[in-house]
């Protein structure tokens, strides 16, 4: 795809050859992720963060990768603290926040929206996640991360095999992640989940169609054998129709050290998109795994920056000016590497 001023929905969007391209990029970011050097190549940018759903990852990363790369941000985080609370509509509030900024990062409860929103928008407008359909960075930073994990086992993406956990049915990330995987050579995936929260047909289907195998599993324990990666996600709740509906899922499926132990290779690699449900009835991803030296959530979570600032060099087209915007560290960020 040309990435230069265009939106970024959909991982539909994308092909093998863009995911590498995100990658790379990524990979160009790393030393200004780590505050190993400073660019400004962004200076006087100005990005607005507008979520109406709540985010910690998401929205902090957007921002800190905009951060990192010399640009402002203008945060937006609750629908009523903006003028839709009084019936502004998408379209309106996307012509006015255009004309305010350079990029926008826009995530909605609906599934959609951020389409609709992108529509008006006059300047490129990227997903943070639109209900339950689709978290393209979200899953960009998953395989990114996948990526360094197979790569750390001489590997690669190709013949990859992965059980992805939980509520499939209403989990985006697990969405846009199915299609990215569909991107790949003979990919096996095993979906484990309740009857009632298997993944939408037309994604598995369309996986099939791709030539990959896929197997579907009610059991946990069934499901987690013999993979390269355990992808686990929380029950959706804020996304069932009602809180009784959900609180029938809840802490169905439970992945701890000793089910980890009993019934996977000793180096599968433990994933989620995060955030875990971590009170008592949920626990979807012990925290007994905290230590396990295969978990790589929090890999994740830093991998999150530096795909985002991937993203943002892109879409506003500085790929190849990151580095003569750039500089050593200053004497602050040089001591913050003597207190870590
Ligand atoms: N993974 C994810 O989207 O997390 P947040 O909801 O905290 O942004």
């Amino acid at each position: 795809m040309e990435f230069v001023g265009n939106h970024i929905l959909s991982v539909d969007q994308f092909d093998r050859q863009d995911v590498e391209r995100i990658f790379a990029v990524a990979d160009q970011m790393e030393p200004y992720a780590l505050r190993r050097r400073i660019t400004r190549v962004l200076e006087g940018a100005i990005m607005s963060n507008m979520f109406f759903e709540p985010s910690t990852r998401t929205r902090v990363s957007f921002g800190s990768a905009f951060n990192l790369l010399g640009g402002e941000v203008r945060e937006t985080t609750e629908v009523k603290a903006s003028a839709l609370a009084k019936g502004e509509s998408l379209y309106d509030t996307a012509r006015v926040l255009s004309g305010y900024s350079d990029v926008i990062v826009m995530r909605h409860p609906e599934a959609g929206s951020v389409a609709e929103f992108a529509h008006a928008s006059r300047v490129p407008v990227i997903n943070g996640g639109d209900g339950p359909n689709e978290h393209p960075s979200q899953a960009l930073l998953d395989l990114y991360t996948m990526r360094q994990e197979m790569n750390g086992r001489d590997r690669n993406l190709d013949r990859l095999s992965i059980a992805l956990i939980g509520d499939l049915k209403y989990g985006r990330a697990v969405h846009s992640l199915c299609k990215l995987l569909g991107l790949y050579e003979n990919i096996r995936l095993h979906f484990v989940s309740p009857p009632e929260l298997e993944i939408p047909a037309d994604i598995a289907d369309d996986l099939v169609h791709g030539g990959h195998e896929v197997r579907t599993f009610h059991n946990l324990e069934e499901g987690i054998h013999d993979v390269d990666i355990l992808y686990v996600t929380r029950t959706q709740e804020e996304r069932f129709p009602s809180q009784d509906e959900a609180d029938r899922y809840r802490g169905l499926f439970r992945l701890n050290e000793s089910i980890y132990t009993e019934h996977c290779e000793p180096n599968t690699v433990i994933m989620h998109p995060l955030p875990r449900d971590s009170r008592s009835q949920a626990q979807e991803l012990d925290d007994d795994l905290n230590q396990n030296p295969n978990l790589a959530i929090f890999k994740q979570t830093d991998n999150g920056v530096l795909v985002r600032m991937a993203l943002f060099a892109l879409v506003l087209d500085v790929v190849d000016e990151v580095d003569n915007h750039s500089q050593p560290v200053t004497w602050f960020t040089a001591k913050r590497h003597q207190l870590s």
